[in-house]
């Protein structure tokens, strides 16, 4: 498998074209003929999920056992990187014993609103944060031999519009934000694969965006690994593979690869592209073939980790003192999450663990005495007056109150996202009533995203614990214990409301997101905007107390060192996340307040002190001109700022940079006024800060249907109603088989993951949904659908009567 070259010259045109897709949902084409053996690639990023049977091209429900990790939400939370390389390395050890070359993983998207379904699998709103999470996850995996997959490639910031709709972003925005994790995980790491996104940037499909793919990421970052499509991100496929797309997934459309053999023979698709994209295969496979590390794992053990990565994420974020409890309190735990925690998000990364300890489990071990009222249902939001009541009664017997609660997979998860920030009726209202008792009430929240706290005046503490894997119950006993200290900080801001948040305005109006925050976002946008929160970015307590002092700053070769004496002033021991920004004082152009340079978390024993050092480098500081289209650092004035989070700033020091260039704004008049603050709706000057007028992409109600409509769009004519019954129904017959099934650990996962499936359906397109079936959705019936649901019977029985079937190789036959 050596020399690429050699295999090329043997390989006939249909072989290569095999080899650029995928086949049976997981797996890529192997050529038997000469040699070449297929790679199986799966799920990330929170564990492995290989799938026990192939039915599809979801297959969410039946996985093998493995480690079920905090998810990438709760894992920044720790401001801990070297957890996410232990994370990545027991992770890959699982992918060896299962045979797995390739995981799907890790998701580096940042988090543009609070709503988006899937924000529990990304790191951050911040790009600093969201990169070194994710090279450290990278280099654990990589370092054991098996590849990664970074995902989502670019902008795809919600799940509601993801099959369909059009990121519309400024290149600054594009660049400093949105891309920036990308940019310094494929050059750090040197992922093995990377895998677009659904969603068109700026007009034209990830999957077919050379902007994207060849000119920004091979050309500028160097990357010379395989670009892979998320499942059914295919539009043109030849287009794709002239754009840098080397591998479409899940594969089997025979469409596609007869345009890929078409192409090449007519001359649309060069012979060197193709070559280009089957050469980069031939690596890849090369890479995970070669010398690859034995199997097995010790699975305790990897359970046992995923226990301390969420005992150091948890973020404490109310504490009046009644915590740590002591023990001697009269306690009464609520909420149904105590015995069925959750932890884990729904959607592709589910994950199948062979045990969970609950937070019960844990206190029971412990022989912790308390008295249990359900209080409400996990998965319903609906109130019950019987188990209220029930909860209220106990609640006169006792002096604390545990309040379990959360978010369910039915209000988060992937495929679909949230309309709102509150938790369920049943437990907002049950906390406001139990808090109006006036015992101490602490929330132990289970969410993979911010939620409105309405109680928020009258608790006592609240503990986070996000979403924090199979072992959660037990990280959290031993927080709520004082067994361990909290030292997780929050990678994201948490608005009051949703009203307040960034990018308001714009989120899921309809299928063409505008950024109009353009780079304010997260702490970006609060900040400079003075918007009141309900926590800033960074922000988390502990159960001691940091002093910071002595700042010191040098320079040496274009790094910046910055040094600090942390104190531990309390009298337990404690890890503190020091967060090091900088502010621009005299930039030319609109900027944030402040950004992220550096981080460091430093354990302190009680009482004593230990000298932080961190370090970034000065072109850190440049901004994306779009003019001259390249990073510039700016000479002035610029403030370091050692915090304890965005909004506690302990220690500041100045920076004079005085050997860069003065370069002048690119911004016309209009676009800087507009700028200057962040804007709360979409600027009239918008189209100039992208660059071109900004127009739906999609069709409106009267267009007729075509292959990029909804499946829900079908609904509007007789044929694709039965077209949208048809398809409904065998998603909702597993939603009800799972409904039927007794109460058990494997009825939730099903059931969550019926119901990730029933809610992101609608939104599928119907190209979508053909290019993710493996051939059984093909295109020709596809098209016939389309044709048929505008009413064109004839050319749709055409279509369906279409006698173009896959060819198979000459070694498959
Ligand atoms: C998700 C990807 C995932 C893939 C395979 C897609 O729907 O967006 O993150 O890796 O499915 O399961």
């Amino acid at each position: 498998m050596n020399n690429t070259k050699k295999l090329l010259g043997k390989m006939t045109i249909e072989e290569k074209a095999a080899l650029l897709e995928g086949v049976d949902s997981w797996n890529t084409n192997a050529i038997p003929r000469i040699g070449i053996p297929k790679l199986f690639l799966t799920d990330g990023p929170h564990g492995l999920r290989k799938v026990r049977t192939a039915n599809g091209g979801f297959s969410v429900a039946d996985n093998e056992h493995s480690t079920a990790f905090p998810t990438s939400a709760t894992v920044a939370s720790s401001w801990a990187p070297d957890l996410a390389f232990r994370m990545g390395e027991a992770i890959a050890e699982e992918c060896l014993t299962e045979e797995v070359d390739v995981l799907l993983a890790p998701g580096v998207n940042i988090k543009r609103s609070p709503l988006c379904g899937r924000n529990f699998e990304y790191y951050s709103e911040d790009p600093l944060v969201s990169g070194i999470f994710g090279s450290a996850f990278v280099r654990g995996v990589q370092s054991k031999g098996v590849g990664v997959s970074v995902k989502h490639f670019a902008a795809n910031s919600n799940e509601n519009y993801r099959f369909i709709g059009d990121s519309v972003v400024d290149e600054r925005a594009l660049r400093e934000i949105y891309l920036r994790a990308f940019e310094s995980v494929v050059k750090e790491t040197k992922p093995y694969t990377v895998m677009c996104s659904y969603n068109r940037l700026n007009g034209t499909f990830a999957s077919q965006n050379k902007l994207l793919l060849d000119t920004i990421l091979r050309d500028e970052w160097g990357y010379d690994g395989v670009v892979m499509t998320d499942w059914g991100a295919t539009c043109d496929r030849v287009e794709g593979v002239l754009a840098g797309c080397d591998l479409d997934m899940p594969g089997g459309v025979w469409h596609n690869r007869k345009s890929v053999i078409e192409a090449a023979k007519s001359g649309r698709l060069p012979m060197d592209k193709l070559d280009q994209a089957a050469g980069r295969m031939l690596k890849l496979i090369d890479r995970c073939t070669a010398k690859r590390p034995k199997g097995g794992y010790d699975a305790e053990k990897h359970a046992r980790l995923s226990c301390e990565i969420a005992q150091e994420s948890a973020v404490l974020l109310k504490n009046d003192g009644t915590l740590p409890l002591k023990g001697s309190e009269k306690l009464l735990v609520i909420g149904e999450m105590f015995e069925k925690m959750r932890y884990q998000g729904a959607g592709s990364s589910l994950i199948n663990p062979p045990k969970v300890i609950t937070p019960q489990n844990a206190f029971d071990r412990r022989g912790i005495s308390y008295v249990y009222a359900k209080g409400y249902r996990c998965f319903y939001t609906e109130r019950d007056d019987g188990l209220e009541q029930a909860a209220l009664e106990a609640a006169t017997h006792a002096d604390t109150i545990l309040f379990f609660g959360g978010l369910s997979d039915f209000e988060e998860s992937e495929g679909f996202d949230r309309e709102h920030m509150r938790m369920g009726d049943n437990q907002t209202e049950l906390l406001r009533a139990l808090v109006k008792t006036g015992k101490k009430v602490v929330l132990v929240l289970f969410a993979g995203a911010p939620v409105e706290l309405p109680s928020w005046e009258g608790l006592s503490a609240l503990l986070d614990m996000y979403l924090p894997g199979m072992y959660g119950g037990e990280a959290a006993a031993a927080l709520l214990y004082g067994e361990a200290t909290p030292s997780g900080k929050l990678t994201e801001s948490w608005p009051l409301r949703v009203e307040d948040s960034s990018c308001y305005a714009d989120y899921n109006r309809s299928s063409v997101s505008r950024y109009y925050e353009s780079i304010y976002v997260g702490y970006r946008f609060y900040d400079k905007s003075g918007t009141s929160l309900r926590f800033p970015f960074g922000y988390g307590l502990s159960y001691t107390s940091f002093q910071y002092g002595g700042l010191s700053v040098s320079e040496e070769g274009g790094s910046i060192q910055v040094s600090a004496d942390l104190t531990n002033t309390g009298d337990r021991d404690g890890s503190e996340v020091v967060q090091l920004y900088v502010s621009s004082n005299t930039s030319n152009v609109f900027k944030a307040v402040k950004e992220l340079r550096a981080f460091t978390k430093v354990f302190v024993p009680a009482g004593e002190t230990r000298t932080v050092t961190l370090t970034f480098k000065k072109s850190d500081l440049s901004y994306w001109n779009v003019k001259l289209r390249r990073w510039v650092l700016e000479n002035g004035t610029y403030d370091i700022c050692l915090a304890a989070s965005a909004a506690d700033i302990r220690l500041t020091a100045p920076l004079n940079v005085t050997d860069a260039a003065d370069t002048a704004s690119p911004y016309s008049s209009g676009v800087a006024d507009a700028y200057a603050t962040p804007p709360r709706s979409i600027p009239s000057c918008f189209p100039e800060l992208v660059g071109f007028p900004v127009t739906e992409t999609h069709s409106g109600s009267r267009e007729p249907l075509t292959l990029e409509s909804r499946l829900s769009e079908f609904k509007r004519s007789v044929v694709g109603r039965i077209l949208y019954a048809a398809v409904m129904n065998v998603v909702q017959k597993e939603y009800n088989k799972a409904l039927a099934m007794p109460d058990s650990l494997e009825r939730d996962t099903r059931l969550k993951n019926s119901h990730f499936v029933v809610k992101m359906m609608p939104s599928n397109s119907i190209r979508s949904m053909c290019m993710s079936s493996g051939g059984k959705f093909n295109y020709q019936m596809a098209i016939g659908f389309v044709e048929l649901a505008n009413g064109r019977l004839l050319r749709g029985m055409k279509a369906f009567l279409n006698k173009d079937r896959p060819q198979p190789l000459p070694a498959d036959q």
